[in-house]
């Protein structure tokens, strides 16, 4: 396969999440023009499955735009998978990748870039700048897998069976202007926020896969989440296109009797 391809860089490193977490990361098409957003601006999948995917995606904006099809395929035999470009610039290329789990949460990764170029000065020179662009990658991967790997660590919280007391949020004045608030509560962690429908509160993980919604934009008082770019109401927490997850149950944001704002939560709706 590899016999008309000259191995233009080998890119080694460890991340300090599991095997399990890597695979999860590299099925996961969707994730890349949101958190690798600097370096794809697009992706419309043809196909996935336990095989891995193929998608066409896209790098640059406007005259600039490139698109490739790519396809990820997973060896059914070893922890190991490629990275073929199908079609657009760089055609023929596999970047092949090794993976060697060394903990629980410990994973040795090893890169190899196989391009389509006889030179070989010239195949190190392509090599060189894909290593840069995987370094960021893995970076911007390692960061993602690591709250992932908490997220799933900490499990789920038990049921609560009576809403926790209203916790105050300080003067309801001076409010508008100490927004964006990250607050702990008993029943977690939210952001409160002000739209031009007035004050809310979200929770900051992402019941699609636990990203960091308070680095979420809002739109429309919609919550946008950098890791996918799945949309949720402020108003009732549901995805804004029809997705099955939710996140929980807002508090409100409310003046309280003294003149403080407060985060006043519902009881859990009985079974
Ligand atoms: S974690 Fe996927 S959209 Fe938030
Ligand atoms: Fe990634």
């Amino acid at each position: 396969m590899t016999d008309e391809l000259t191995l233009g860089a080998v890119y080694e490193r460890t991340v300090e999440v599991s095997l399990e977490r890597v695979w999860e990361n590299v099925h996961d098409w969707e994730h890349l023009p949101w958190l690798h957003r600097g370096s794809f601006s697009g992706i419309e999948l043809e196909e996935a499955g336990p095989w891995g995917w193929r998608a066409q995606v896209k790098s640059g904006l406007g005259e600039a735009q490139e698109t490739r099809l790519i396809e990820l395929r997973r060896d059914p035999h070893r922890d190991l998978y490629h990275t073929r470009t199908l079609e657009g610039p760089g055609k023929g290329s596999d970047t092949v990748v090794t993976l060697a789990s060394r903990g629980a949460h410990q994973t040795d990764v090893r890169v190899e870039f196989w391009l389509p170029i006889a030179d070989a000065a010239q195949a190190r020179a392509f090599g060189a700048a894909l290593e840069v662009l995987y370094t960021q990658l893995w970076d911007e991967d390692e960061e993602m897998m690591l709250r992932r790997q908490r997220v799933v660590d900490a499990g789920r919280q038990g049921e609560e069976r009576t809403a926790p007391p209203n916790l105050s949020l300080g003067a309801w004045d001076d409010l508008s202007e100490r927004l964006p608030l990250v607050v702990t509560s008993e029943r977690g962690e939210y952001r409160v926020v002000e739209t031009a429908s007035g004050y809310f509160a979200h929770p900051t993980l992402c019941p699609h896969r636990g990203g960091p919604l308070e680095q979420a934009t809002l739109e429309d008082d919609h919550v946008v989440c950098p890791w996918h770019g799945y949309r949720f109401s402020l108003a009732n927490g549901r995805a804004a296109d029809g997705r099955r997850c939710r996140m929980k149950p807002p508090p409100r944001v409310e003046r309280g009797a003294h003149g403080e704002a407060e985060l006043v939560f519902a009881s859990p709706s009985p079974r």
